[in-house]
Formats: C-alpha cells, sequence, structure tokens
C-alpha cells in the first residue's frame, strides 16, 4: 500500500525530496529508497521530524506499537496524521498520541498499485480544510477518492470497496471454470473473461446510463443474454451478495472494536 501510494504521488509530481519513509525491514526500506528515490530512515521518529503529514502504512495490529513511541515528536509538531489500517478508530490513534491530533482514516484498496484505487476518507474534527486537501491529493494520487461523514460507516465501505475485489475476481474466477466447461480452451476462456468484465466496468464508468439500463441494452427479448439472466439475477443472488457484504461489514465492526479493549 505504502509503495503504491509513494508511486501515485511521485507520477502525479509530488517531489520525492518531500517523502521520508521508515520501516523496520532494511530490505524493504532500500528497496523503496532505490525504486523512488525518497528519503528513508531505519527510525520511525527521525522520518516523521518536521512532517507536515505522517502516513501510517502499517498493519492494525502493530499501529499501537508504532504510534506510541511518536507521541512526544507528533504532540509538538501536529502534523496531519493519515491512518490506511483497516479497522483502527481514530478516537484510539488520538488516545495512543495523547493529544487531539488531526487524524484522516482511509480504506483504500489494492487497485491503488495500478492507479485505479477507491478510497473512502474520513476526517475528525480536528482536520483543517487545508489538511483535507492534502489528504485528497494523496489519495486523488492512485485512483477515486470520496469522503463520507460518519466513521461508522467505513465497515460498510470496507466491505464494498475494500474487499470488494475479491467478489470481482471470484465472478470473473466463476465465469471462466464455466467457460472452460463449455469446451473453450483455458487461455481463450481466460482471456474473454478479464477482456469482457474489462469493458463492462469502462462502460459502467464512462456512460451516463445507470446499470439497469446498460444490462437491459445487451439483454434482446429471447435471446441468449434473457436465457443467462433469467436464471442469474434472481432474488436469491440479490441476498447472497447483501448476505456476504453484511458479513464483511460486521467483521469490520468486531476488529475494530477489538482495538478499544487493549490498554492505553
Ligand atoms: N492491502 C490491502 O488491500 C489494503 C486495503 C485497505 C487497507 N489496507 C491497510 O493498509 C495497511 C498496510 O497494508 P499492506 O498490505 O500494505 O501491509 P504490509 O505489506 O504488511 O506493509 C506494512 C509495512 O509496514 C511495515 N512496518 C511494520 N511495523 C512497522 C513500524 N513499527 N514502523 C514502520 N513500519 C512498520 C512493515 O514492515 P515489516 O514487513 O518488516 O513488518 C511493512 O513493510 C494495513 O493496515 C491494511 O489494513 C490494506
Amino acid at each position: 500500500m505504502a509503495s503504491s501510494l509513494i508511486g501515485g504521488l511521485l507520477r502525479q509530481g509530488f517531489d520525492a525530496a518531500h517523502i521520508h519513509v521508515a520501516d523496520p525491514d532494511s530490505g524493504q526500506l532500500n528497496r523503496l529508497i532505490q525504486r523512488f528515490k525518497v528519503h528513508g530512515f531505519a527510525e520511525n521518529k527521525a522520518a516523521v521530524e518536521g512532517a507536515q503529514a505522517v502516513l501510517f502504512a502499517v498493519k492494525p495490529q502493530v499501529f499501537r506499537d508504532a504510534a506510541l513511541p511518536l507521541a512526544s515528536i507528533l504532540s509538538r509538531n501536529r502534523p496531519l496524521i493519515i491512518s490506511i489500517a483497516a479497522g483502527v478508530p481514530m478516537k484510539d490513534i488520538g488516545r495512543w498520541l495523547g493529544y487531539p491530533a488531526a487524524v484522516v482514516r482511509v480504506m483504500p484498496n489494492t487497485p491503488a498499485l495500478i492507479g485505479a484505487g477507491a478510497a473512502a476518507l474520513c476526517a475528525n474534527q480536528s482536520v483543517s480544510e487545508k489538511q483535507r486537501t492534502l489528504a485528497q491529493k494523496i489519495f486523488d494520487a492512485v485512483g477515486l477518492a470520496l469522503w463520507i461523514e460518519n466513521e461508522e460507516d467505513m465497515n460498510a465501505v470496507t466491505a464494498v470497496s475494500g474487499s470488494g475485489p475479491a467478489y470481482f475476481f471470484l465472478i470473473m474466477e466463476i465465469m471462466q471454470d464455466a467457460a472452460r466447461e463449455l469446451g473453450l480452451p483455458a487461455d481463450v476462456a481466460g482471456s474473454l473473461v478479464r477482456q469482457t468484465a474489462y469493458g463492462a466496468v469502462r462502460m459502467a464508468i464512462e456512460s451516463r446510463d445507470d446499470l439497469a439500463t446498460l444490462k437491459k441494452r445487451v439483454t434482446s427479448p429471447g435471446g441468449t443474454t434473457a436465457a443467462a439472466l433469467k436464471i442469474l439475477d434472481s432474488e436469491a443472488l440479490r441476498k447472497l451478495f447483501l448476505q456476504a457484504l453484511t458479513a464483511a461489514r460486521d467483521r469490520g465492526s468486531e476488529i475494530s472494536a477489538g482495538f478499544g479493549k487493549e490498554q492505553s
């Protein structure tokens, strides 16, 4: 995630000299320095010194350990804190840092790696307009960046766009397997499914028509698509998706609730 954000920022013309990176793994740190020509630091404290914004791209379970030693330096400089850690509530970040930090919590997704991410951003009350603009600029660099008002909605966002790429990969995998069952060679099945998904998504994004209209246009009465949709477009499938997204959202709530339980 950090690599994709750095790559996106550089593509948008950010100056590599203004990006400071820390990673406890020296091999990983060196790879980032060599690839992006950013300033690398073995120590987090040295990396955040004088920063305008500090982005924590660490796993949720190590966030607290990464944040606690930085509390005094960050409380002195008061930079914008950006967190992409899934499920870590903003109030816990403020609690670990020990001051009313300006925090923007973001749920990005993996297509950010190719500049086609979808991220939802949420700010706490301490975040200024200027800091909002900075956060927006960072995530605009790797795709779509939208603001949400309620932090509780982050779990629904996680269920939709955070985990979402996996649902699309699953559907493509199912279509690919079915295409093979129908006798197509593996490479043909794979290429047709991927390009069809790509074409459909581009049409959905570029067209002014809603999804139901786009679907209807492919479906001539009594034709092949109608035969398939008669089976697929069912209440059962809609219910299954609702159940799946609800399970993802609820798992997000469970993980978030776990963070408040440890000692500050
Ligand atoms: N991947 C996704 O699709 C996705 C989507 C949305 C949100 N996120 C969130 O993005 C965050 C990063 O995910 P990721 O997949 O990029 O994880 P990752 O590949 O494990 O990257 C985390 C990096 O942070 C480093 N790190 C660990 N402890 C640190 C510390 N104390 N100080 C500084 N750096 C430290 C890790 O180093 P080591 O390898 O040495 O531990 C590693 O290089 C997670 O919180 C995740 O919830 C990810």
